[in-house]
């Protein structure tokens, strides 16, 4: 495998960013168990990282809630001083209170802090990509997207996401900054997202879908997904991801993993195209 295997994904600019190829890498899957915590294998965390690279991705999404901040301080571990042209997005906003447990909090102090605590833990002068986890309910949405908009203004993030949002947000936080990308789950059997996929196609945001290898019983032996793996000699998860890639030309797919294994499947993925007539099947069925 080459570095001009992730290539085959081509490429998207986004706002304020610059051009990434389009199969990333996400690094939720390299802390604890529940996103809680150290890994058991630290090292293998890195390598995880480390392959990734080598591989071809210039685009890893974190967050300094996963962990929470294990996955930032991995990524300066195993990346700094980071290649050119890497990109780190990072998000702010979810707070973590043990093992699968978040809240959202968008004060605009706290939002303010994480950057600062992000840009520590990153070792970096600038968040590259700063995403917004959650917008909190509980908190007036034009301050959080004004606070953001001023980290932006004072240079200590270069472009700003969104993530579970629906189109009205998008067009709320818009009044305030450039949307560069939005975040939300959406793989072949999730597509509750499709409004926010097509308001991001029209306005050329990247639409990063989160869980994307999920294709839940479409995968099951004998299904849509893995009759089409099997007449293209691939896996499901690489099917799931091929799909997501030919879906939209704004498709930023960010598998994440713990394993080097599963990581060198998933980007392999980069390289398979699916015929018009796999595409129809799965779709239809999905
Ligand atoms: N914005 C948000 O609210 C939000 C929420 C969730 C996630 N995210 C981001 O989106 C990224 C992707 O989401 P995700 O990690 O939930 O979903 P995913 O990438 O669809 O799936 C990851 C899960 O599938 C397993 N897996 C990965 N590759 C595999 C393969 N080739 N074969 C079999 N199993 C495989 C992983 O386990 P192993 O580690 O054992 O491979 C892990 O349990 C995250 O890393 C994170 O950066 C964002």
């Amino acid at each position: 495998m080459t570095q001009s295997l992730v290539a085959h994904s081509g490429t998207f600019d986004i706002a304020g960013l610059g051009t990434v190829r389009r199969l990333g890498f996400g690094a939720m899957r390299i802390t604890g168990p529940g996103i809680w915590g150290w890994p058991a294998d630290r090292d293998q965390a890195k390598a995880v990282l480390r392959r990734a690279v080598e591989l071809g991705v210039d685009f890893i999404d974190t967050a300094d809630s996963y962990g929470p901040d294990v996955s930032e301080l991995l990524i300066a571990e195993a990346l700094h001083p980071y290649p050119e042209g890497l990109k780190i997005a990072t998000k702010a906003g979810f707070t973590r209170q043990g093992p699968n447990r978040w809240i959202a909090v968008g004060r605009p102090e706290y939002l303010r802090q994480q950057v600062e605590l992000s840009l520590r833990k990153l070792r970096v002068e600038r968040l590259d990509l700063l995403q917004l986890h959650r917008i909190d309910p509980t908190v007036d949405a034009d301050a959080q997207f004004g606070e953001l908009a001023d980290l932006q203004r004072e240079g200590k993030v270069g472009a700003l996401g969104l993530s579970e949002v629906t189109v009205a947000e998008i067009e709320a936080a818009a009044r305030h900054f450039t949307v560069a990308t939005v975040q939300n789950r959406y793989n072949l059997t999730d597509r509750r997202s499709e409004d926010v996929l097509e308001h991001s196609e029209r306005n050329g945001i990247g639409f990063i879908p989160w869980a994307p290898i999920s294709a839940g019983e479409l995968a099951a032996p004998g299904g849509p997904v893995a009759r089409a793996a099997d007449r293209l000699g691939a896996t499901p998860s690489q099917v799931a991801l091929a799909w997501l890639l030919r879906r939209s030309p704004v498709m930023l797919p960010i598998p994440g993993t713990g394993s080097v294994a599963h990581l060198e499947e998933n980007l392999a993925a980069a390289a398979l195209e699916l015929d018009d007539a796999t595409y129809a099947e799965i779709d239809a069925a999905a």
